[in-house]
Order: C-alpha cells, then structure tokens, then sequence
C-alpha cells in the first residue's frame, strides 16, 4: 500500500502537538502521526498483540472505539509510527489524560499500551513514542505523566526518564 499522507486521513487530535523536533529525529522510513479512522486496516492491533490479548471485533467494532474516543475531547491522545514503504503500523502508544479536583484542578498524564512490532523493536521506535506522549502530556499542563510496567521494562522506561515510585495494584473483573 502507497504511504498516506496526514492531509488524508481522519485523525484522533491535530498532528501538530507531536514535537517537530522529534519527527526530525525519526529515521526517514518512518511517519509518526496520530492514530487516524482508517488505522484498523494499517495493522493497529496486530502490533498492539505484542503487548497483550488484541482480538479483533471487526473494522466497525474498531471505529466505534474510535469515535467514542474522538467524541471525549483533550482525553485520549493514541499516536502511531508507520512505515512509509508498506503503510502498516510498526509502533503504538497512548497518553490518557485524567482531570483531577486536586492540584488545584490539576490533570495527570497516564501512559499506557506501549507497543512496537518484533521486527522493529530495538531501532528507537519505542523511546520517540514516550518522548511524543510525555511531550503531549506536559504540553497540555499536566503536572506529572506516570505508567505501569512488568520489571522487565523498568530499564527501557529508565532510559526514557521515568523513575521507579510506589507500587502498582490490581484487581481483574
Ligand atoms: N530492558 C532493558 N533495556 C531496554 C529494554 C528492556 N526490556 N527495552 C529497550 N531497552 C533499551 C534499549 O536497549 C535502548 O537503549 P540505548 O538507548 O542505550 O540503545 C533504549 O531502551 C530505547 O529502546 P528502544 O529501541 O526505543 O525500544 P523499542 O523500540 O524496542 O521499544 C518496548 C521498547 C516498547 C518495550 C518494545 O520492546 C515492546 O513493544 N515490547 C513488547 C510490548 C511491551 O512490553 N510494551 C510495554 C508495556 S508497558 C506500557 O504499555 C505502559
């Protein structure tokens, strides 16, 4: 498939609160854009199963997310690499923003579903999706951007300086 241009697309959030700078450090195969209406089609969840369980519900289940997200404005923030000679998604990320009454109605930054394609991981993909995503999330005024990790990222999420701070508790459905 010939590469889209952003023009083209139908996007989550302008592309202009992506850090120019950091597009400029991207290698030239690579775009780094937000996710856009068409994305389902481009592999979004075959590189979102790197992660975890990403079944997928068909086309029109995936837009329906999409839109529901589009429909809560300044809250979700999911942004893809593509790779210009395919047109396929090779990376993921998302920063959910949560507004809060403390912190003088302060808003949080929560990184979540960091993901790049086996074939790709290594190459820096991973570390510009976190630069994009905390550079969204400080831009929009939040106070501090956090995540949850397995021990095995701690290193990767060091190097992209985050720091280790509390612990994380769940309780699945
Ligand atoms: N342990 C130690 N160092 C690591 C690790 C790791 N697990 N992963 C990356 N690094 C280092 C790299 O060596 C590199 O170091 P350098 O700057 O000294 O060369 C630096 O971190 C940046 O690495 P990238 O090349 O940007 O990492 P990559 O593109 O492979 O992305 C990621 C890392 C996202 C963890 C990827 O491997 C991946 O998709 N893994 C499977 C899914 C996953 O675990 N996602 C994160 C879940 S947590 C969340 O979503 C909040």
């Amino acid at each position: 498939m010939p590469f889209t241009p952003d023009s083209e697309l139908d996007l989550l959030f302008p592309a202009s609160l992506i850090s120019q700078d950091l597009k400029s450090q991207l290698h030239p195969d690579v775009h780094i854009r937000p996710l856009a209406s068409t994305d389902h089609a481009r592999g979004h969840l075959t590189v979102l199963s790197v992660l975890t369980v990403a079944t997928d519900l068909g086309e029109a289940a995936w837009t329906a997310q999409f839109n529901a997200m589009r429909a809560a404005p300044q809250t979700y923030y999911s942004l893809v690499i593509v790779d210009k000679h395919s047109d396929r998604i090779v990376g993921a990320g998302t920063v959910f923003i949560e507004r809060k009454f403390l912190r003088g109605l302060g808003s949080v930054g929560h990184i979540e579903d960091i993901a790049v394609d086996k074939q790709q991981q290594g190459k820096k993909l991973g570390i510009r999706i976190i630069q994009a995503l905390t550079h969204i999330s400080e831009n929009i005024g939040c106070y501090k951007t956090i995540l949850n990790c397995s021990r095995d990222n701690v290193p990767f999420y060091v190097k992209c300086g985050f720091e280790e701070k509390e612990c994380e508790m769940a309780k699945y459905a």
